[in-house]
C-alpha cells in the first residue's frame, strides 16, 4: 500500500507519516513546497504521478483568526484544494481521508456533536473546512472524514507550547474557561487513521483524545504536569475577544469510532503526559 500524506511539514501530517513508516507502509509526506494544493493542473499531475492507494489529506489553512481577515486564501487551500486533492484521488481511484474539525459546529448546548448532528460553523475556516466535507460527499462514494479539535504533535505550534513560553516570563494567566472540548494528539490519532485506511468503514467520525475540558483547565494541567508555579485566571470568552468567532461548546462524540471497532485514544492528560515526555527528548 502506497499512502500520500498532504501537510507533512504540519503537526498532523508529520505523525501520520511517522507511523505509517514505522508499519512498514511506504508513505510520502508533502508540503506546500512539494505540491501547491491550490494549483490544479500540478495536483492531477503530482498525484497521478505518484499513483498511492490511499491520500490522507492533512494540509489546510488552519490559522483561524487570520483567517477572518483572508478569507481568499484560507477558500483557496480548504476548498478549492481540497476539491482538486479529490478530483485527483478519483483519478487514480485513491481513497482519501480529509481532517475536518470540531468548528465545522455551531457549539449550542452542552451535549456532545455527533456524526450525524448538523454543522453550523460560526467562523469562516470553519465554514471553508465543511465546504471540503461537502466536496469529498459530492464527489467521492468511498471516503473518510475525520473531525479532530485542540491540535497538538511534537512538529509545529500549539496551545501547549504557547503555555509554556508564557510560563517563562509569567506567574499568572488568564486564559478561557467557558469553551469545552477535547485536545487530540497527533502521535495518538495517527495510529487511528493509519488503522481506519486499512478498512473500508468509510464515513465521518469523530476524533480526539478522551475526556473533556476548558482551556484553562488544559492550561492548569500543563503547569501541574511540568510543576510550574503558574497560576490560572479562569476567563469567559468575552473577556478574550478574538478575530474569529470558536465555539463554546466544542463536545464532539466519539462513539462511533467504537461501535465501528476501532480503539477510542488515550485520555488527554495521558496524551499531555506523554506529549512533555516526548517535548523533553526534543530539547536534548
Ligand atoms: N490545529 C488544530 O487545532 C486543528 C483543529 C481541528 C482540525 N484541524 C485540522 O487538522 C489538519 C491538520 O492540522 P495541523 O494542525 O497539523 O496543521 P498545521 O500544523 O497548521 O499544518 C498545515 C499544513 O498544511 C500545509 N499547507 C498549507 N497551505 C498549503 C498549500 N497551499 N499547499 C499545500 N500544503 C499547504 C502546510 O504546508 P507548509 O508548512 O509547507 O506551509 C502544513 O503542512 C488540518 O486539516 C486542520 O484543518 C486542526
Amino acid at each position: 500500500m502506497k499512502v500520500l500524506v498532504t501537510g507533512y511539514t504540519g503537526q498532523l501530517g508529520y505523525d501520520v507519516v511517522r507511523e505509517g513508516k514505522n508499519r512498514g507502509i511506504s508513505m510520502l509526506g508533502i508540503g506546500r513546497e512539494d505540491l501547491d494544493i491550490t494549483n490544479e493542473a500540478e495536483v492531477y499531475q503530482y498525484v497521478q504521478k505518484a499513483n498511492p492507494d490511499v491520500i490522507i489529506h492533512c494540509a489546510a489553512y488552519t490559522a483561524v483568526d487570520k483567517a477572518e481577515d483572508d478569507k481568499e486564501t484560507c477558500w483557496d487551500v480548504n476548498v478549492l484544494g481540497t476539491k482538486f486533492i479529490a478530483i485527483a484521488a478519483n483519478k487514480v481511484n485513491a481513497k482519501l481521508m480529509y481532517i475536518s474539525t470540531d468548528y465545522v459546529f455551531d457549539g449550542k448546548g452542552e451535549s456532545p456533536f455527533t456524526e450525524a448532528d448538523i454543522p453550523n460553523p460560526v467562523g469562516y475556516y470553519g465554514l471553508t473546512k465543511y465546504e471540503g466535507e461537502k466536496i469529498l460527499k459530492d464527489l467521492l462514494d468511498e471516503h473518510f472524514i475525520v473531525r479532530i479539535s485542540w491540535v497538538f504533535g511534537i512538529n509545529g505550534h500549539n496551545f501547549i507550547r504557547t503555555m509554556l513560553r508564557l510560563s517563562e516570563t509569567r506567574n499568572e494567566l488568564n486564559v478561557v474557561g467557558d469553551q469545552y472540548g477535547s485536545p487530540t494528539y497527533t502521535f495518538d490519532l495517527a495510529r487511528l487513521l493509519i488503522d481506519m485506511i486499512q478498512t473500508e468503514k468509510y464515513g465521518v467520525y469523530h476524533a480526539s483524545n478522551e475526556g473533556f475540558c476548558t482551556w484553562a483547565e488544559f492550561a492548569s494541567e500543563i503547569f501541574q504536569q511540568t510543576k510550574k508555579d503558574v497560576t490560572v485566571n479562569s476567563i469567559s470568552t468575552e473577556e478574550y475577544p478574538t478575530r474569529a468567532v470558536r465555539p463554546k461548546n466544542s463536545r464532539m462524540s466519539k462513539q462511533k469510532l467504537v461501535d465501528n471497532g476501532f480503539d477510542p485514544l488515550p485520555k488527554w492528560q495521558d496524551a499531555l503526559k506523554h506529549y512533555l515526555n516526548e517535548l523533553a527528548q526534543e530539547v536534548k
